[in-house]
């Protein structure tokens, strides 16, 4: 009997985690990991025990400051872009490798699907996605590790595709049971509670309540060209809106990623359709 025969169990449904880059890289710093972080959320994932995971990371201080520097979620404007698109895939490569590292420290059998290599977009949307890789892989019990990535688009030559799309998207396409946001903050607030100490957490929002906070929430305060927290909720709705509940925890605090990917209580938003 091959491995396939073997070792194929009836599909579960998927979890996301998202880890953001600023809960996995120095994000003041440009190209630098945070490596403690790394290690400790790698251990955090193996002690939850999960079964079926997709962890899709961002770019931090590997993506943003070379997609800034390259202007390259403005798309194809000159010649000078195409090292960035090339350098900035790379930086997220190495992010990525220190990830998987980790993970494979801790005996997960992770892979890296680099979405360059499998999504193309239209304006900057995912247009197709070739996901049987990753439905084969969840399938054998392998755990797809994907990230922000410098994508090839029809309209406009290359894109950035934020970990965030990433992950609305693939919650819908392969029907996922949840999916976790793993932040620097304790979940959403009424403002940023980094500059604004009046912010509150705002523990519970539905798809309506989410978009009437999203108008108000101000843009993260450092360098970010997928949008900071506003983006991060703008791209979730269409996921909570089929039914799929996103809960945002404080990846930072020791715990919070291995209990929520556990199911147990977490102190962070929870968004679900009413
Ligand atoms: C950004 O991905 C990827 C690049 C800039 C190449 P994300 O937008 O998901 O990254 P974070 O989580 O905000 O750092």
């Amino acid at each position: 009997m091959g491995i396939g025969e073997a070792a194929i169990t009836q599909l579960l449904k998927p979890t996301l985690l998202k880890l953001g880059g600023s809960a996995i890289t120095i994000k003041q710093r440009p190209l630098t990991p945070d490596k403690d972080a790394i290690t400790r959320l790698a251990k955090e994932i193996k002690e939850s025990d999960i079964s079926s995971l997709i962890l899709v990371h961002g770019g931090g201080s590997f993506g943003h400051p070379l997609a800034k520097q390259y202007r390259l979620n403005e798309g194809y404007k000159d010649s000078s872009q195409i090292m960035g698109v090339s350098r900035t895939h790379q930086a997220m490569t190495i992010l990525s490798r220190l990830v998987v590292d980790s993970l494979i420290d801790n005996k997960i059998p992770a892979i890296v699907v680099p979405p360059s290599s499998c999504i193309i977009t239209k304006s900057g949307r995912i247009e197709s996605f070739e996901k049987n890789p990753l439905i084969r892989m969840l399938e054998l019990g392998f755990m797809p590790v994907l990230h922000g990535d410098t994508v090839f688009d029809w309209d406009v030559g290359f894109a950035i595709l934020s970990g965030d799309q990433l992950v609305s998207s693939l919650a819908m396409k392969l029907n996922a049971e949840r999916i976790i946001m793993g932040a620097d903050v304790d979940g959403l607030y009424t403002a940023d509670p980094k500059i604004d100490l009046s912010a509150r957490r705002v523990p519970y929002l539905t798809p309506t309540k989410l978009k009437i906070l999203r108008r108000r929430v101000r843009k993260s305060t450092v360098m970010d060209v997928t949008g900071g927290m506003l983006g991060k909720m703008e791209e979730l709705i269409p996921a909570v809106e089929r039914g799929i509940p996103v809960i945002i925890v404080n990846a930072a605090k020791p715990n919070n990623i291995c209990r929520a990917l556990k199911g147990e209580e977490v102190v962070g938003t929870l968004i679900e359709r009413a």
